[in-house]
């Protein structure tokens, strides 16, 4: 083997999982090394999620690398629900006292990497071939090339954040895995565009033709969906097919002030909700998306993966510095128990607000009775904003 080096803890992805559990624990002076497929740029350049929940901030808070997120994150107190052509509010502040932060996925990852870098700690990009051995033993290893040579890095623990399509849940015996999993028969159309968002809090739609979602980054750029046919290709939507398609889901006020110009960006996401039990095997643990998938309706991927890296990040500081293996025996139980909330949340907010084909017109009667309800009785209210604020840590 041409070049070997040590760490504690190899951290397999360089998204928002990886990059949040590689700065906590340097904090807690746990050293790490991340590999990861891709290039720097083309990370950055994945336009995912946009809302942050409050526990989410009080991590990057802890990381040390929230200043950028304080001065140009936007708060929201509440969103609106749009349905039988009206628009709805729900104060989510009133009900939990707590907000959610607008903030991009991809500026999180930007900060994560710039104080990676400025902290001087080791993240291997184009890293190729990734393979983990010995997960069963005490002293595991992963493999990767880079630029042609073959590197291996010996280290205590693995950390599996390399996403759903990764190599970490894939090195694990399927015999050894337990998977519940949904696919939701459509999917969503994003567009990003450089316009004012058409409203102050996010819409999220109801209607005859489909959900609608808008939402947005900064105060000039708008981010918004629509349910779009799981087969459809990005190339059949012009942007004006979308704005088009928008107005017809969303109220008239919206329509009025809804501003259009040319997408900066447009993708079509499957929606699919995903658990792989358990999230460890013997010095092997996963976080994020490598462990769970939700349908994005709610807004929880990237908040669930920063909550298991909470609970990842607290049991290898207590196994390090008080020599208890009880946190990191407890992991999978208590990173699990708050996936199911999400996965139960997210899958309810997309069975209320999609379109599904066996959708008739009852069913499209029940899910206005059930927005009716969360609109006028304080507890629906109360219950569906402590969901999307997100449950305790
Ligand atoms: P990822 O962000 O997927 O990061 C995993 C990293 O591992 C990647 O950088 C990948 O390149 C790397 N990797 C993979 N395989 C290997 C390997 N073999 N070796 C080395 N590295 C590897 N959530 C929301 O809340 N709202 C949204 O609007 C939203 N939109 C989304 C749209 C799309 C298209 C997708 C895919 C997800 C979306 N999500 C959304 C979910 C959210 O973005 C994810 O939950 C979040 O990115 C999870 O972070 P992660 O770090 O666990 O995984
Ligand atoms: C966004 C995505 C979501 O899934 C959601 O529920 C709210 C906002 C977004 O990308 O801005």
């Amino acid at each position: 083997m041409s070049n070997r080096s040590r760490t504690q803890i190899a951290i397999i992805g360089a998204g928002p999982a990886g990059l949040l559990l590689g700065q906590l624990l340097h904090v807690y002076g746990i050293e790490t090394v991340i590999l990861e497929r891709k290039s720097r740029d083309y990370v950055l350049g994945r336009i995912r999620a946009g809302v942050l929940e409050q526990g989410t901030v009080g991590l990057l808070d802890e990381a040390g690398v929230a200043a950028r997120l304080h001065s140009q994150g936007i708060v929201h107190h509440g969103i609106e629900l749009v349905f039988g052509g009206a628009r709805h509010r729900i104060d989510m502040k009133e009900a939990t006292g707590k907000a959610v932060t607008i903030y991009g996925q991809t500026e999180v990852t930007r900060d994560l990497m710039d104080a990676r870098d400025k902290a001087g700690l080791t993240t291997v990009y184009e890293a190729e071939g990734v393979s983990l051995h010995d997960l069963d033993g005490d002293r595991p290893r992963v493999r990767y090339t880079e630029a042609g040579v073959t590197h291996e890095v010996a280290c205590d623990f693995i950390a599996g954040c390399d996403g759903s399509h990764g190599i970490s849940r894939q090195s694990v015996s399927p015999a050894a895995i337990t998977t519940f999993a949904r696919t939701y028969p459509f999917g969503w159309l994003g567009i990003l565009s450089e316009t004012p968002p058409v409203a102050p809090e996010l819409i999220y739609a109801n209607h005859a033709r489909g959900f609608a979602l808008c939402s947005m980054r900064s105060y000039t750029r708008s981010r918004y969906y629509i349910q779009c046919a799981a087969d459809d290709r990005v190339d059949d939507w012009t942007d004006d097919r979308f704005w088009d398609e928008l107005k017809r889901r969303i109220d008239q006020e919206a329509i009025d002030h809804l501003v259009t110009g040319p997408s900066i960006e447009k993708s079509i996401a499957p929606l699919r909700s995903f658990v792989a039990e358990p999230m460890r095997f013997g010095r092997l643990f996963l976080a994020g998306d490598a462990a769970h998938i939700v349908p994005p309706t709610g807004a929880k991927g990237l908040n669930l993966a920063a909550s298991d890296v909470h609970y990842l990040a607290r049991a290898l500081r207590e196994y390090y510095a008080e020599k208890s293996s009880a946190g990191i025996d407890d992991y999978s139980r208590r990173a699990l128990t708050r996936v199911w909330k999400a996965e139960r949340f997210s899958w309810w907010m997309t069975s209320i607000l999609h379109r599904f084909p066996d959708t008739d017109a009852f069913s499209a009667r029940i899910q206005i009775a059930e927005l009716n309800y969360l609109v006028g009785s304080r507890a629906a209210a109360t219950a569906l904003s402590e969901n999307y604020v997100g449950p305790p840590f």
